[in-house]
């Protein structure tokens, strides 16, 4: 086993982050508090929306998000719905929508950016979809002004999973605040980290204060006095001990919310960092007839480096991922491969076209490796000579 040259993923941690910690230990206030709120507050004002929840993770926030859009009443989505997602994402971006008792619609995705494909989407539209759930994939936005258009036209709801693609935008406007919410992660491997984390964003004071209570118990005792959910009665006894939401318990730790301020302010610098990589990269690999590369819409903030093999070496991904990890360079399938293609699926309510042609060539032929916050110019060389050899 050669040793690791080009890792997936680095710590973006130093002593910011650990003295962070050090003062929630000193202060002895160890559940959710006063860091958790101004984080929230700091996270919402630098993506550009108006609220931000923070929760337990990435997974927890696509969960609580969709919670809240089937439970609000001025928000037509309720089970039975059909909600169009992309076949290419991460688990737990479907698992709640099943859990909701709305039925998953897949679609392909467009094999150069690897997101939802729009025309796909507009041809699935029925009259019992109520959403679309577009996932911006490994940094790169979605078609969103697109998607936007196509929603509001037909009267969907536009949900975005972002977990992959903090720091990412469009004409300046930052991916994740597209439609009614946005849901990030803040899992070690993204573009920040709180080890364990998510955020849900949204400009929707209902949707807001839902999240809210669905993150704590369903209770009402984090929202205002007149909130919009369920006005309180100004006995605290009583209000610190009414349900009014069939919540759970996803609240994140003190110490999360104190590291996530400071990780924010260093979100500019690491995404500057990730575009200047993904110069080197495209540099690399453009003109490379025996590998596709991600073909960034927008302002992509470069989660990390994808690969779908073509010509010679369409089918040789093993023998591909054996010269990575001889050469010391981590790599692993794009995000879930076609989703419709897990053993999981037996246990969901989905809908799935015949044939998902761009879903199935990155499942066969696509991986990616890790991009970082600093320079990784030798590591791109290093792979660039391994695809040279192949
Ligand atoms: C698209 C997408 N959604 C949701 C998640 C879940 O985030 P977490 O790992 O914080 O639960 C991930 C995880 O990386 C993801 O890639």
């Amino acid at each position: 086993m050669s040793s690791i040259r080009f890792p997936l993923a680095t710590t973006t941690w130093d002593s910011h982050e650990y003295d962070a910690i050090q003062r929630v230990v000193e202060s002895g206030r160890f559940t959710m508090g006063p860091e958790v709120r101004a984080f929230e507050e700091e996270f919402a004002a630098s993506v550009g929306s108006r609220h931000a929840v923070m929760v337990n993770s990435g997974s927890s926030a696509n969960l609580i998000a969709l919670t809240a859009l089937v439970t609000a009443p001025h928000i037509d989505l309720n089970p039975g719905d059909e909600v169009i997602v992309p076949a290419v994402s991460w688990a737990t971006t479907y698992y709640p929508v099943q859990q909701l008792g709305l039925r998953l619609r897949f679609v392909d995705v467009d094999l150069d950016t690897l997101n939802i494909d729009l025309a796909a989407v507009e041809a699935a539209i029925t009259p019992a979809t109520k959403a679309v759930l577009a996932v911006n994939l490994l940094g790169n936005p979605a078609d969103l002004i697109g998607l936007a258009a196509l929603c509001a036209q037909h009267g969907l709801i536009l949900i975005e999973d972002n977990c992959e693609s903090l720091g990412a935008s469009i004409d300046g406007k930052q991916a994740g605040t597209f439609g009614i919410a946005g849901t990030f992660s803040s899992f070690f491997s993204h573009h920040i980290s709180t080890m364990e984390g998510g955020l849900v964003v949204t400009d929707d004071d209902y949707v807001h204060q839902a999240a809210v209570s669905l993150r704590a118990h369903g209770w009402t005792r984090e929202l205002p006095f007149d909130n919009l959910v369920h006005p309180k009665t100004g006995d605290s006894f009583d209000d610190l001990f009414r349900f009014v939401l069939p919540g759970y318990n996803v609240r994140p730790l003190e110490m999360s919310g104190a590291i996530g301020r400071q990780q924010i302010r260093k979100l500019p610098g690491f995404v500057e960092e990730r575009r200047r990589n993904a110069t080197r990269f495209t540099e690399a690999f453009t003109g490379n007839d025996n590998v596709r590369i991600q073909q960034e819409n927008g302002e992509s903030s470069w989660f990390g480096f994808a690969l779908v093999l073509e010509g010679p070496l369409s089918g040789r991904r093993s023998e591909v991922v054996r010269a990575l990890t001889a050469a010391g360079i981590e790599s692993r399938p794009i995000v879930a491969g076609n989703f419709t293609r897990n053993p999981v699926m037996r246990h969901l309510d989905a809908i799935v076209p015949d044939a998902l042609p761009a879903a199935d060539r990155i499942h066969d032929d696509g991986l990616f490796v890790g991009n970082h916050h600093f320079p990784i110019d030798d590591e791109i060389g290093i792979l660039a000579e391994v695809f040279d050899n192949l």
